[in-house]
């Protein structure tokens, strides 16, 4: 990783190029990048496109064969208003039926985007209008609910610009971390799961490991000495909060993921050929973090930059600093940079527990391009913020009296590849019932020796631990044997997906129905 030209900054390249396409569509400049913006001549009133279809995309010095939305990694981003309509018009090029899912927004249930729960699937060939107001502010994520069809390029960051923005800053960039085997080495998301039905996990396979990795991880499960995550204060983590997960998956001690990763992405760039972050300094910096991954759990950090995190999964929190933020699969976190020591320095997305990482540039203007990051960047001592740091700034209340259901995670033994959720398996499970306005306190306990990021569509939850007023998240890492509450208002009628979002333990089964009358 010392290939100095590489790390010139390439931020506008694939997008601009490729983000045209359907008659009607014209640029428009949006953080950055050209983004196809339809100009108002389209009889849907579509705010933008999006054309799922094949794609070749460039990863480095590599070329994969994938799907991907108008030709780009990631998708376009697409920025909204809270509270004003919002339309776009999906042209369904890929050779099978596809829907797009708005992750973390409140919208109403028909947009929600689940084939066979919300919606019709999209066919191949055909289009579909999605249409809807999001209610709240913040960083969201969109991906189809189709088949593994997220493990391919099909992701995207949905921006939504509040009616009033409260924070300062003077820059912002979203970075979408993904792990990427698609089209590399013969691989594909469904052969990757056909084999994961038929072998079920295996050790070694688990998390990548060769025998030298089995016998580090045995000498782990002896030692504790080489924790290296602290907590906010600095100390030793208590079980249950993200340092401790980030210390258990790094150590071997607990299961990182099922699938081994050729690549790691940051906005579609493997750390040989890095997407490039420009700030000037004095500034403050607004970094907009997306995981869109399947099977990883990734921390992330800038070297010598501290970060202040302002919002978990798109809704604002008291500030807090710290030196990283963990994120599962679906999570998305905002946070601030103050760019005060010029020079060039690595952004990382560390692959917990899989000994590989996702990297960007973070570049001084003024610092010359041959100027590369120093190679050690590897944290000592890192400071993670966990769930129970945050405190939410909405004013919302605490729960009180909530009905409270036992959602158990587990593996089924008898099958190869099954998880279940309340020992049961989707599409053969049961639907979990609630009146419209009841207040629910699901009760998730992992019995597996692997987190689980569990989301719920439409609707925020919130720990139930503490005061009761920790962040509104809509997606939560549960740790190997540990047990989470989380509660709910069910105000937002409708059939809504309950699931882990690896998105290899949601196609074997680890999703329920949350449905809520009218
Ligand atoms: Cu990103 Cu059902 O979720
Ligand atoms: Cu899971």
């Amino acid at each position: 990783m010392s290939s100095g030209d590489e790390h010139g900054l390439r931020r506008f390249t694939r997008r601009e190029v490729l983000l045209t396409g359907a008659s009607g569509v014209g640029m428009i400049a949006v953080g950055g990048y050209g983004i196809s913006r339809v100009l108002g001549d389209s009889h849907d009133g579509a705010d933008y496109v999006l054309r799922p279809a094949p794609a070749t995309v460039e990863l480095g010095a590599r070329t994969a064969q994938t799907w991907s939305y108008n030709g780009g990694l990631p998708a376009p981003e697409l920025r909204a208003k809270q509270g004003e309509r919002f339309r776009v018009r999906v042209e369904n090029g890929l050779p099978e039926e596809t829907s797009i899912h708005w992750h973390g927004v409140r919208l109403a249930n028909p947009m929600d985007g689940v084939p066979g729960t919300t919606q019709q699937p999209i066919l191949s060939g055909r289009k579909f209008l999605y249409d809807f107001v999001p209610p709240d502010a913040g960083t969201f994520f969109f991906h189809p609910h189709v088949g593994t069809q997220l493990d391919r390029g099909l992701y995207g960051a949905l921006i939504v610009e509040p009616r009033n923005e409260t924070l300062s800053y003077d820059r912002e960039a979203t970075l979408v971390l993904d792990d990427w085997l698609d089209g590399l080495d013969g691989r594909s998301p469904d052969k990757q799961l056909a084999e994961l039905e038929k072998k079920g996990m295996q050790m070694g396979a688990m998390s990548g490991m060769d025998m030298s990795g089995m016998a580090r991880m045995g000498k782990a499960h002896k030692s504790s000495g080489d924790m290296v995550h602290l907590d906010l204060d600095r100390m030793k983590p208590a079980a249950g909060t993200l340092p401790k997960l980030a210390n258990l998956l790094e150590s071997g001690a607990a299961d990182a993921g099922d699938v081994k990763y050729p690549l790691h992405l940051i906005n579609g760039h493997p750390p040989g050929d890095p997407f490039g972050i420009e700030v000037s300094s004095g500034e403050r910096l607004r970094l907009r973090l997306v995981n869109a991954a399947s099977d990883t759990i990734y921390c992330f950090y800038v070297q010598d930059h501290p970060l202040t995190v302002v919002a978990s999964d798109g809704q604002e929190v008291d500030p807090r600093l710290t030196d990283a933020v963990v994120l599962g699969m679906g999570e998305r976190a905002d946070v601030m940079l103050d760019a005060a020591k010029p020079g060039a320095y690595r952004v990382i997305a560390s692959a917990l527990g899989k000994n590989a990482r996702a990297e960007a540039v973070l570049r001084y203007s003024q610092t010359p391009r041959s100027s590369v990051p120093a190679a050690t960047a590897m944290m000592q001592k890192t400071r993670i913020v966990s769930y129970s740091d945050l405190r939410d700034q909405s004013g919302a209340e605490p729960l009180r009296k909530p009905r409270e259901i036992r959602v158990d995670l587990d593996m089924d033994m008898r099958a190869p590849y099954r998880w279940t959720m309340g020992g049961q398996a989707f599409p053969k499970a049961d639907p979990i019932r609630a009146e419209r306005g009841e207040r629910l306190r699901f009760v998730v306990r992992n019995l597996t020796m692997m987190p689980h990021p569990m989301h719920v569509h439409g609707h925020f939850f919130r720990l139930a631990s503490g005061d009761g007023t920790g962040a509104r998240k809509d997606t939560i890492l549960v740790a190997p044997k540990q047990s989470v509450k989380l509660d709910l208002v069910a105000d937002n009628p409708g059939r809504w997906m309950f699931h882990c979002h690896n998105l290899y333990h949601q196609m074997a089964g680890m999703m329920r129905v949350l449905e809520i009358g009218a």
